[in-house]
């Protein structure tokens, strides 16, 4: 299995993730004390999308001490956003409300730019308008909010960038993330930019404020360089919560736009998004017949997965479904139909908001 932030393939182990990254899993225990501020748990916590964290209890003692914290993640705007990027972000709107927290978005535009031979800075900046109608459309406070362009931000990243930099070896990011004496140097600097804003709030405060990461477990090798660092500069390391990959609709692997045939993205037509449901691969027999004789494999479909992970809350109705797969009661072609539906009507929804969003973007943008 290969987990870097541009790379993800082979069958994942989670287990064995935490391992080798040195995150810690997260408990029960840990999950009783979330619950204490923010009621039911959220599907993402119950069903263990979310599976791993650095440091979440210490920042429950601080939030516990009175003391507020601020929620950081982002996005790397190369291309249109799929339903998998919204897992984290639908997972720290969830966050703020409870925890009334404000967050950093980060755009990432200078390092997509810098990955893809082929991008100018136009499109980038096209896609950071583009996706940032998606992140809106999630339903994040205005007022709590702010999204930060690389590019046009710089001089808010700046001093904080160069003051961690100071700190980084280049045969640190060589070991962290594979870069070669080939590779340019604005991506070898890159880590230092996308550690700034796990302290901006305390750059602009002049108060030490604790910072939250929500993001899939692949971004963790920027958390790794970035908490070595951060206390040889003066702040708390940053603390994260991960979540798994929510799977492409093809047989393994994450939901990823280099496969659009097996990703939903948000801007997918309904008849888009219908034909990749239906051309998904399933836990199922060759025939109905065999099916219904000796029932399907919920572990291996991913159906059943987008059922789990996003599409049914209800936790009795996902036994009823497991039990009901595996007997033969239903067939794929049943869950594909159900599955459809509710995507079409969650894309609908999302386009309404996403349209909406172009009203209020301003808002979000740092001035
Ligand atoms: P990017 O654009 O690759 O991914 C954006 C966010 O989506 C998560 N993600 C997924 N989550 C669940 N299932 C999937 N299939 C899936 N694919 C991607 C990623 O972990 C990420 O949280 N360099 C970053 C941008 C960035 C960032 C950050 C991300 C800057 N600062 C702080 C998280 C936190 C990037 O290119 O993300």
């Amino acid at each position: 299995m290969v987990v870097t932030p541009w790379e993800v393939s082979g069958a994942i182990d989670y287990e064995k993730l935490i391992q080798q990254f040195g995150t810690q899993p997260l408990t029960q225990e840990l999950l009783e004390r979330i619950k204490k501020h923010t009621g039911k748990l959220h599907i993402q916590l119950r069903r263990r999308l979310f599976f791993s964290h650095r440091d979440l209890d210490w920042i429950l003692d601080q939030y516990e001490a009175g003391q507020r914290f601020v929620l950081y993640t982002g996005r790397g705007p190369s291309g249109p956003v799929h339903i998998g990027h919204l897992v984290p972000w639908i997972f720290t709107k969830h966050l703020q409300d409870k925890f009334n927290a404000k967050l950093y978005f980060q755009m990432t535009d200078d390092e997509k730019f810098l990955i893809h031979p082929e991008f100018t800075l136009e499109k980038t900046a096209g896609f950071t308008y583009e996706n940032t109608l998606d992140l809106i459309a999630v339903g994040l406070d205005p007022e709590k909010t702010k999204v930060i362009s690389d590019v046009k931000d710089i001089k808010l990243l700046y001093e904080i960038a160069i003051k961690a930099a100071k700190h980084v070896t280049f045969s640190t990011v060589k070991a962290v993330f594979g870069f070669e004496d080939s590779s340019n140097i604005g991506i070898i600097f890159f880590p230092a930019i996308q550690a700034a804003p796990c302290f901006i709030e305390s750059a602009l405060t002049g108060e030490n404020v604790p910072c939250l990461i929500p993001a899939a477990i692949d971004q963790d090798p920027y958390w790794r360089v970035t908490r070595d660092v951060a206390p040889k500069i003066g702040y708390y390391k940053p603390a994260q919560i991960h979540c798994k990959f929510l799977p492409g609709l093809g047989k393994g692997g994450k939901m990823s736009a280099s496969m659009p045939e097996t990703c939903i993205f948000t801007v997918d037509t309904p008849e888009q998004a219908e034909k990749k449901i239906w051309n998904a691969f399933t836990g199922g027999k060759p025939t109905v017949k065999e099916q219904k004789k000796t029932g399907g494999t919920p572990s291996v479909c991913t159906i059943y997965q987008y059922f789990y992970y996003l599409f049914e809350e209800d936790d009795k109705e996902m036994v009823e479904i497991d039990k009901r797969c595996k007997t033969g009661d239903i067939i794929c072609g049943d869950c594909k139909e159900l599955l459809a539906e509710r995507v079409k009507r969650f894309l609908k929804e999302h386009q309404r908001k996403r349209e909406k969003a172009k009203d209020t973007i301003d808002k979000f943008f740092i001035k």
